[in-house]
């Protein structure tokens, strides 16, 4: 087991990275409240059949008394009406300050239970047990929170941190390959802003990481945790650093909102869209001037080739159908988005100085 330290101002938590680790849930949790009550797991139709009954188990082995709660899967579940029954469902189930809610899931399951405990009784304590690979390397960590609405994702939200995230990668084994694949794009991400290092050790360890090889995937994990852990330490709030975390996701946001998963039945999910967006991020900040390495355009479309992800626009696509999206970027101010761009590997910036021309030899690229 791999323990990484997220340290900030809304609170400092253990982020647990290893095999057989539910198990150890209500120890762990008992540790750090010990007067805790009422537990209240929340956790979506798929994950709840899959390893719902584990960690009731794991709750109750250690005395304690918990029920578990699920919601549909799906990004629709990041709604109003669900959060709404999920209030409810804790004053029926007499939650009080002192309870803890479990989110047992992927990043919908995360940030929806995260947003129910930052709310409750104006607050209280979540353990994150992250069940995607996306979740255990992104979602889980950092403590954003938050719902969507019909005009856009994430739209409504607050900060609020985990006390601990328990990363079982035994979880990982049930995940469909596709999912697995998503979630690897926020890995190069992680890599192309913060860390030449970790590009290199993918291109050495990519089959072993899509044959979910256990001690080469906790290594994996860790890594990008304590990445991610950085980052928010430096800036919990997103009032500067943080938002290099939003590489690739401009356009990828972009994409996601016309051919997203939520939006049609045969849909992208949010790690292919984000994958384009990372070619497209590269082939902009080499429009603008900033790529000081133009090679790490191909280098990143081959490992996300590898890792069986999309490079280009789905067939047919036009890019320009994008553009209205860019200017409603959570990150765009005034109607301009703020850019992060790649200098090299594992160096990054912030800008929102880029002309609509550069923009669309991006996305003109991302045709090909
Ligand atoms: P998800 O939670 O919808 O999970 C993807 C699919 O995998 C679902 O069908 C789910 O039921 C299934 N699944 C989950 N774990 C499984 C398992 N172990 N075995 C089998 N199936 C399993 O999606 P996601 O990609 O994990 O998360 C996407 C969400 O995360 C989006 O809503 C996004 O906005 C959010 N997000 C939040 C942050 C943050 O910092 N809070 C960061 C990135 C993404
Ligand atoms: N996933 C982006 C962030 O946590 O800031």
């Amino acid at each position: 087991m791999t323990e990484v330290q997220v340290a900030t101002p809304g609170g400092s938590y253990a982020i647990k990275v290893g095999a057989g680790l539910l198990p150890s849930l209500g120890a762990e949790l008992k540790a750090l409240r010990p007067r805790v009550t009422q537990i209240l797991i929340i956790s979506d139709e798929t994950v709840a059949a899959l390893h719902g009954s584990a960690a009731l188990g794991a709750l109750g082995n250690a005395g304690l008394s918990a029920s578990l709660v699920t919601v549909p899967t799906g990004e629709g579940s990041k709604s109003l009406a669900q959060l709404g029954a999920l209030w409810e469902r804790c004053a029926e189930a007499g939650l009080d300050r002192a309870s803890c809610i479990v989110a047992l899931g992927g990043g919908v399951v995360g940030d929806l239970a995260g947003f129910v405990a930052a709310t409750y009784m104006r607050g209280i304590a979540f353990v994150q047990v992250p069940t995607t690979l996306l979740a255990v390397v992104d979602s889980s960590v950092g403590g954003k929170t938050g719902i969507d609405l019909p005009q856009g994702k994430n739209l409504v939200g607050s900060f609020h941190q985990p006390i601990l995230v328990l990363a079982d990668v035994d979880l990982l084994a049930t995940l469909p390959e596709r999912e697995i694949s998503a979630g690897l794009a926020e890995v190069v991400k992680h890599g192309i802003i913060r860390d030449p290092g970790l590009l290199d050790w993918l291109e050495q360890n990519a089959e072993a990481i899509l044959a979910l090889e256990k001690g080469r995937l906790s290594e994996l994990l860790a890594w990008n945790c304590r990445i991610k852990a950085s980052v928010v330490g430096q800036d919990e709030r997103e009032s500067g650093l943080r938002a290099i975390l939003n590489f690739g996701h401009t356009i990828g946001h972009a994409l996601e909102a016309v051919v997203g998963g939520h939006v049609a039945a045969d849909g992208w999910v949010h790690g292919e869209c984000v994958a384009v967006g990372t070619v497209g991020a590269l082939v902009l900040s080499q429009a603008v001037g900033a790529l000081q390495e133009p090679a790490l355009i191909g280098r990143t479309e081959a490992l996300l080739r590898r890792f069986r992800l999309p490079v280009r626009l789905p067939d047919g696509f036009e890019s320009k159908a994008i553009l209205p999206y860019l200017a409603r970027d959570k990150k765009a101010t005034g109607g301009r988005p703020t850019w992060v761009l790649a200098e090299r590997a594992g160096s990054s910036l912030l800008t929102a100085d880029v002309t609509e021309a550069q923009v669309l030899t991006a996305l003109a690229y991302l045709e090909a």
